[in-house]
C-alpha cells in the first residue's frame, strides 16, 4: 500500500534498530480516512474467504479491525487484556509476553463471541515477535473457529513473528513490510 508507505516515511520515527514509533498513525492518533482505506484493502484481500467475524487484541488493533469489519459487513470482536485474570469458565485465555512493554499479560475472549460456527479474520496493527498474535491464534483454535487468515498493517519482517505464523500454514497479509530500521532509516521490503 504505497499511500501507507508515504505516510510512514513522513510520520513515523525510528526509535532504535528494532522499534518504529507509529503513534501518529496507529498507536496514539488515527487518521479515519487512511484507516478506512486499510480496512477496505484487507476486505479486498480476504473477500473470497467467507469471513464471519473480524478479531483483534485491544487496544491499537481496534481501529483498523473495525474498518475491516465494516468493509466486510461482519462483527468485530476484540480480545481483552488483563493484568491478572480471575478464572472464568466462559472465557478462553492465553498468557502472552509483550515485546515493547516487557511485561506479561493475559488476553481473553468470551466463549459467547467465538464458536465453531465462525471463520475469523485476525487483524492487527504491528507484528514483531508475534507473541500476542500466537496467543490469540491459540484462543481461536481452542474455540473451534476457523482462522481465515491474519491481516497486519506493519510487518517488521526482520523479526520472526509473521514468518513463524506463515510456517504454521496460516495466510498472513501485510499492508507494508519493514525490512530494516538500521541506521535510523526505514527500509521497506
Ligand atoms: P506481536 O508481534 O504479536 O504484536 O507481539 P510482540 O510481543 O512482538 O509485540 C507486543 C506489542 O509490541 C504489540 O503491542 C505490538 O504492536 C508492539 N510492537 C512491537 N514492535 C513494535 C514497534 O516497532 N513499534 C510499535 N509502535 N509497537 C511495536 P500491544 O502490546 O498489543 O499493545 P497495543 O498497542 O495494542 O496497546
Ligand atoms: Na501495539
Ligand atoms: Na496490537
Amino acid at each position: 500500500m504505497d499511500i501507507l508507505k508515504e505516510r510512514i516515511l513522513r510520520e513515523a520515527s525510528v526509535i532504535n534498530s528494532d522499534v518504529l514509533k507509529l503513534d501518529a498513525l496507529l498507536n496514539h492518533q488515527v487518521d479515519p480516512v487512511l484507516t478506512m482505506e486499510m480496512g477496505k484493502e484487507f476486505a479486498r484481500r480476504f473477500a473470497e474467504q467467507s469471513v464471519t467475524k473480524v478479531i483483534t487484541v485491544e487496544s491499537s488493533g481496534i481501529p483498523v479491525a473495525f474498518a475491516t469489519a465494516l468493509a466486510l459487513d461482519v462483527p468485530l470482536v476484540f480480545a481483552r487484556r488483563k493484568k491478572t485474570l480471575i478464572a472464568d469458565p466462559d472465557a478462553l485465555t492465553e498468557r502472552v509476553p509483550s515485546f515493547t512493554k516487557g511485561i506479561v499479560t493475559d488476553i481473553m475472549v468470551s466463549k459467547q463471541f467465538l464458536s465453531s460456527d465462525d471463520n475469523v479474520l485476525f487483524i492487527d496493527d504491528i507484528i514483531a515477535n508475534g507473541d500476542a498474535a500466537r496467543g490469540l491464534i491459540k484462543i481461536i483454535e481452542r474455540s473451534g473457529a476457523q482462522l481465515a487468515g491474519l491481516g497486519i498493517v506493519v510487518e517488521k519482517s526482520f523479526q520472526a513473528g509473521a514468518r513463524t505464523i506463515r510456517e504454521q500454514g496460516i495466510v498472513v497479509e501485510s499492508l507494508v513490510k519493514v525490512a530494516s530500521l538500521e541506521d535510523g532509516i526505514i527500509r521497506f521490503e
